[in-house]
């Protein structure tokens, strides 16, 4: 069943210097219990995508078009107050980017987790400890950290406390953007295999946003390569990875090192455009190898090149 449904959904900044169009006409959706990854270099709109989802756009940022729906209901449309009672946090949230000092320097772990509970359901403060208690367990974490403040924790730990929260409704949908990008290569892998277990233990559905494809293809069901706020390629997992269409999925696929491989490593040259003014036709064409004339004048639409492997390329 579907519990997330995106369709052309549009996101830009209006800024001083011009419009900015981070999230282009992108569209997909979220089944139950699968794990989506979400790919691209930095600059590709993907966090502006996940404030989408979330319908948390930082001004001067906007939703100019397009559509959201969870668990069947639009949220583009939706009053901030229903939104709030009803949708966010608790049928969808998000791990932010670069948020491990989020946390409420003042007030203790267990009083962040279990405010949340409090003024979503009627709970007592007992029932309400209770189940942080169980949720930062489930996070790998022992119970007394629920007395303990921020600054008492590790990064890794406060990464843990962080995805607790984003938990602690029993939300259907999880985005989790870049959740290991700021944790060393230890603790990443220690957080990954969080993320499985969640995965694995409470069927959750999740977002998972990063630029580092090698993350998506250890936990994804399917993947959404972004460039230039928009998908260009999108599929299942193993037939993304294994037969990647896209010029700049193939791009990207080189540029990771794999152990064994005797292939060299290369990069994409040049750089991702100014979405305020993006290439005309295909965005990727000034960097694409094997680009056409149709490319630089007209943008490709996504196809089916079969199997629901889906690529925005003329080649195709
Ligand atoms: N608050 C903002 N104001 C103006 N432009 C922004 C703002 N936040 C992000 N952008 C622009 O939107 C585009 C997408 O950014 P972002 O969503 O952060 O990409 P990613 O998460 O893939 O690195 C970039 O061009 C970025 O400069
Ligand atoms: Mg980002």
């Amino acid at each position: 069943m579907s519990l997330l449904d995106v369709k052309n959904l549009k996101i830009y900044y209006f800024t001083l210097k011009g419009v900015v169009r981070a999230v282009d006409d992108v569209s997909f959706n979220v089944r139950e219990g699968e794990v989506l990854g979400i790919a691209g270099e930095s600059g590709s709109g993907k966090s502006t995508l996940g404030y989408g989802l979330m319908r948390l756009v930082p001004p001067p940022g906007r939703i100019v078009g397009g559509n959201i729906v969870v668990s069947g209901r639009d949220i583009v449309s939706m009053d901030e107050g229903t939104l709030r009672r009803e949708i966010r946090w608790k049928v969808i949230s998000m791990i932010f980017q670069g948020a491990l000092n989020a946390l409420n320097p003042v007030y203790t772990i267990g009083k962040q987790l279990v405010e949340p509970i409090i003024f979503h359901e009627d709970v007592s403060l007992k029932e309400a400890y209770e189940r942080a208690a169980e949720m930062v367990k489930l996070v790998g974490l022992n119970e007394d950290v629920l007395r303990r403040y921020p600054h008492e924790l590790s990064g890794g730990m406060k990464q843990r406390v962080m995805i607790a929260m984003a938990l602690i409704l029993r939300p259907k949908i999880v985005i989790a953007d870049e959740p290991t990008t700021a944790l060393d290569v230890v603790i990443q892998a220690q957080i990954m295999n969080l993320f499985k277990k969640i995965k694995k233990e409470l069927n959750q559905s999740i977002i998972f946003i990063t630029h580092d494809l090698s993350l998506i293809a250890e936990i994804a069901d399917n993947v959404a390569v972004m460039y230039a706020g928009k998908i260009v390629e999108y599929g299942n997992s193993d037939n993304v990875f294994n037969t990647p269409k896209h010029p700049y999925t193939q791009g990207l696929l080189k540029s990771i090192p794999r152990l064994k491989s005797k292939e060299k490593l290369s990069w994409i040259p040049g750089t991702p455009p100014d979405l305020r003014n993006p290439p005309v036709g295909c965005r990727f064409h000034p960097r694409c190898p094997y680009v056409m004339d149709v490319c630089r004048r007209e943008e490709p639409p996504i196809k089916d090149v079969g199997g629901n492997h889906l690529v925005a390329c003329w080649l195709y």
